[in-house]
């Protein structure tokens, strides 16, 4: 077995020995100063002091100049895979139109749906290419992607093949779920059970068989699904051993319920959550991703992460990178505003980015640099780690390796 060791970085931060839920602070972070990181077969095998890992190495990976290494991030909740633009809904929004209103109007998700609809597998591939290229640039080393501009059985699964020929191609691991629930398509002239129970019986199936995602997600709000809507499909999907992860909470407050009820393994979104929700999500297993982006892009409130961590829940946060809310797309300057706005210490950020973020997507073999992990790194030219969240995504990685390649 070939052994490589990469170093030395003035600060590498593990993120281990942090709990899985809660408040941190930075006091709590592993800083290793003049660290390396010694792995085999893409696998961590040590991390310690440079120069103590130095003997009987077969290859050095020599790092010069001031450096922070970080585990890669992991951006757990996207919609990557799609068609066209909605800059007009930007522009109807700033001048004055609510989310809801533009999409009771013909624009919002159905939008995307039309444009989406009229791209071939192999032009969403490239789009899906062309978005990766952009977050590897910013250490996003996986990426869960979303079908849900598709809302029919052969457009979902167009959208779910692209998502699965795109993983093959890109640097990073993509996690496909399938959003065939993201809202009721206006060709099923309003018959939301009607449609869910066609694509648990259609779908699901081919879900499986082709191996195309493991994750049912569903959105659950007064523009797309109720609470009692998505209780057979999720209870389907459960029985036949899918992953639930809900977008909750987004305007109006129900979907987290449904989130603790099925032991989902994310409730995503929680800008309306009130103090029952984040402490029903406390209590559970279930994590909670804030999507800053989302509010970005829509000019609304922050996922109350401050109350959330507080309380003691699982707290990841994504950038929800779609057309419609949150089309910036750039995680760690989500994740800094976030941080201003909520009042989030360095360590609860990096903590949503990487381990926390992998518990939502049920990936255990990333996340945090210990033996066995992916050895999926980002490298910060810089000696200080404050500066990260500091410079809100300005400062750019001048490294970064998925399962020890280099892919900047
Ligand atoms: O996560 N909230 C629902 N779905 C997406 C928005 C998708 C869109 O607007 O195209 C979200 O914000
Ligand atoms: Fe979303």
């Amino acid at each position: 077995m070939a052994t490589t060791l990469i170093g030395p970085f003035t600060q590498l931060l593990p993120l281990t020995g942090l709990p899985l839920k809660g408040a941190l602070n930075d006091e709590q972070l592993t800083l290793i100063n003049n660290g390396g990181i010694l792995f085999s077969e893409g696998k961590i095998v040590k991390i310690g002091l440079f120069a103590d890992l130095k003997e009987n190495v077969d290859t050095i990976i020599h790092i010069d100049g001031d450096t922070v290494c970080l585990p890669g991030f992991i951006d757990a909740h996207t919609h990557i895979c799609f068609g066209g633009s909605r800059a007009n809904d930007f522009a109807l929004r700033n001048s004055g139109k609510s989310y809801l209103e533009i999409a009771k109007a013909g624009g919002g998700i159905w939008d995307t749906v039309t444009k989406t609809r009229k791209l071939l597998e192999a032009e969403l591939v490239e789009g899906i290419i062309t978005r990766t290229k952009a977050h590897i640039k910013a250490g996003v080393t996986t990426l869960e992607v979303k079908s849900g501009y598709g809302l029919n059985v052969t457009e979902e699964l167009k959208m779910l093949r692209a998502i699965k020929t795109a993983d093959k191609i890109t640097a990073q691991q993509l996690v496909p779920t399938c959003l065939a629930a993201h809202m009721v398509p206006k060709d099923w002239s309003n018959q939301p059970e009607a449609y869910l129970e066609l694509i648990s019986q259609e779908l699901f199936p081919v879900l499986q068989s082709e191996n195309l995602a493991n994750r049912i997600d569903a959105f659950i709000e007064e523009s797309a699904f109720t609470a009692q809507q998505i209780a057979p499909y999720f209870k389907k999907a459960q029985h036949m051993g899918f992953d639930i992860t809900v977008h909750a909470d987004q305007f109006t407050t129900s979907g987290s319920q449904v989130a603790v009820d099925f032991n989902a393994v994310s409730a995503d979104h929680l800008e309306a959550s009130t103090m029952l929700e984040v402490e029903m999500l406390a209590k559970s297993n279930t994590v909670a991703t804030a999507l800053p982006g989302a509010s970005i892009g829509l000019g609304c409130a922050y996922t109350p992460a401050r109350k959330l961590l507080d309380a003691g829940a699982c707290l990841a946060i994504a950038s929800d990178h779609n057309p419609g809310s949150a089309p910036m797309g750039n995680l760690l300057t989500q994740a800094s505003i976030l941080a201003t706005f909520e009042k989030l210490s360095n360590a609860e950020v990096l903590a949503g980015l990487t381990f926390r973020a992998a518990k939502a997507l049920n990936l255990n073999d990333r996340g945090v640099l210990a033996r066995g992990m992916n050895a999926d790194l980002v490298v910060y030219p810089t000696k200080n780690y404050q500066e990260i969240t500091y410079q809100q995504g300005q400062l750019k990685p001048s490294q970064v390796f998925i399962k020890g390649v280099p892919k900047i």
